[in-house]
């Protein structure tokens, strides 16, 4: 049985300031598997579109989350960093994924539901169709693993149902042209076009809650500062953000089962855990019994001993756009050229005339 040849890809939208969920739960594992890997980053800047049409300053958005790639250690010589717009393939797959996706499935979307809010007549179709781009984002490389946060779970969920789809419905069209490769998928071996991407959500941080409230989940869009904190704050911000981060009167506890029913705690010690690239469990060994008090000023150290070196990095880079904007480009040219080789099988096995 042959295998598809590993292939990491990932997204993030620029839409607004990067916080420390985004950095631990994504973008910090994209640094770490560029060692032993073929990997794709992307700034979605299509997707961005389904949060708000008109954008205050789409290239600086742009431009910083590319600045927060390379200064947090992607390199984008041995791997591709590119803007979406700048592959339209990413399009045209979406709008074939669009044919294959049903609306039950696109349903029951809980982000979807989550963003649109009360009233889902006024989202945009775009916003309804977004894990259909997201799907083609991935699989018009092919990619095989893709890590994201906790919260993108259910999207690649639903990719791996696009693909499969795809590949039953067009099963008579790929066996003869010899595109396909023969996977497993559980038990039954079946002959795909597209492989079943597997999603790399674990780690000590997969989900890193609000600084205000340990039941929501940190966020862009939380209307407080204070509930989050951003890859550009200053030394000043990241310790006063964490001193008013809201705990309880309990000191730690010394095994990870005493955090449960507290999720501020938790978060914390999670926060600790994946800066200092440890467990959790590691955490609890040497602030066990500790008061916040002691805890609070330690991450504080942490925090700022990993993020200062990235802040400045980013300021650095944010000073020469034409810089980053050469890096989007030259990835953008080879991220199109693995694009259009797949579109134009993908268009062969369609039967569309080319
Ligand atoms: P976005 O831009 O909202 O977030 C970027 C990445 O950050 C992760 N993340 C978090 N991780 C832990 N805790 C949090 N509080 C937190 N908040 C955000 C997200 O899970 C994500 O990995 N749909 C994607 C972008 C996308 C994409 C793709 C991702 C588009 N196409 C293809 C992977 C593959 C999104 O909105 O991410």
């Amino acid at each position: 049985m042959t295998e598809f040849k590993p292939l990491v890809f990932s997204g993030v939208q620029p839409t607004g300031n990067l916080h420390l969920g985004n950095y631990l739960g994504a973008i910090r594992k994209f640094v770490a598997l560029q060692e032993n890997n073929d990997c794709i980053y992307c700034v979605v800047d299509m997707h961005a579109l389904t949060a708000q049409l008109v954008h205050e300053d789409m290239p600086t958005q742009i431009r910083s989350i590319t600045a927060a790639f390379l200064a947090a250690g992607i390199d984008p010589e041995k791997h591709i960093v590119f803007n979406q717009s700048q592959v339209p393939q990413h399009a045209e797959l979406a709008w074939i994924f669009n044919c294959v996706a049903r609306i039950g499935w696109m349903n029951r979307m809980t982000q979807f539901k989550d963003k649109a809010g009360k009233d889902r007549e006024q989202a945009s179709l775009g916003l309804y169709a977004y894990p259909s781009l997201m799907a083609a984002d991935i699989l018009v490389y092919r990619a095989t693993h893709v890590p994201v946060g906790d919260d993108q779970k259910q999207h690649l969920e639903l990719a791996r149902d696009i693909a499969m789809k795809f590949n039953l419905d067009f099963h008579d069209k790929i066996v003869p042209t010899g595109l396909g490769i023969d996977i497993k998928v559980g038990e039954e071996p079946v002959h795909a076009y597209f492989p079943m991407v597997e999603p790399l959500i674990d780690g000590p941080a997969p989900r890193v809650m609000s600084l205000k409230d340990g039941s929501k989940k940190m966020s862009k869009s939380d209307p407080s500062d204070l509930s989050r904190i951003n890859l550009m704050d200053d030394q000043d911000a990241i310790s006063k953000k964490i001193r008013k981060a809201k705990t309880d009167p309990d000191a730690l506890p010394s095994e990870t089962e005493g955090l449960k029913g507290r999720p501020e705690a938790d978060n914390l010690v999670g926060i600790f855990a994946a800066l200092a690239d440890k467990s959790k469990a590691d955490v609890l060994t040497e602030f066990g019994g500790q008061q916040f008090s002691v805890f609070k000023p330690a991450l504080i150290d942490l925090a700022v001993e990993v993020l200062a070196p990235i802040n400045a990095e980013m300021r650095r880079l944010m000073e020469d756009p034409g810089h980053i904007d050469a890096v989007l480009r030259d990835g953008g040219a080879r991220a199109r050229a693995r694009a259009e080789k797949t579109m134009n099988e993908v268009r062969d096995i369609i039967g569309f005339v080319r």
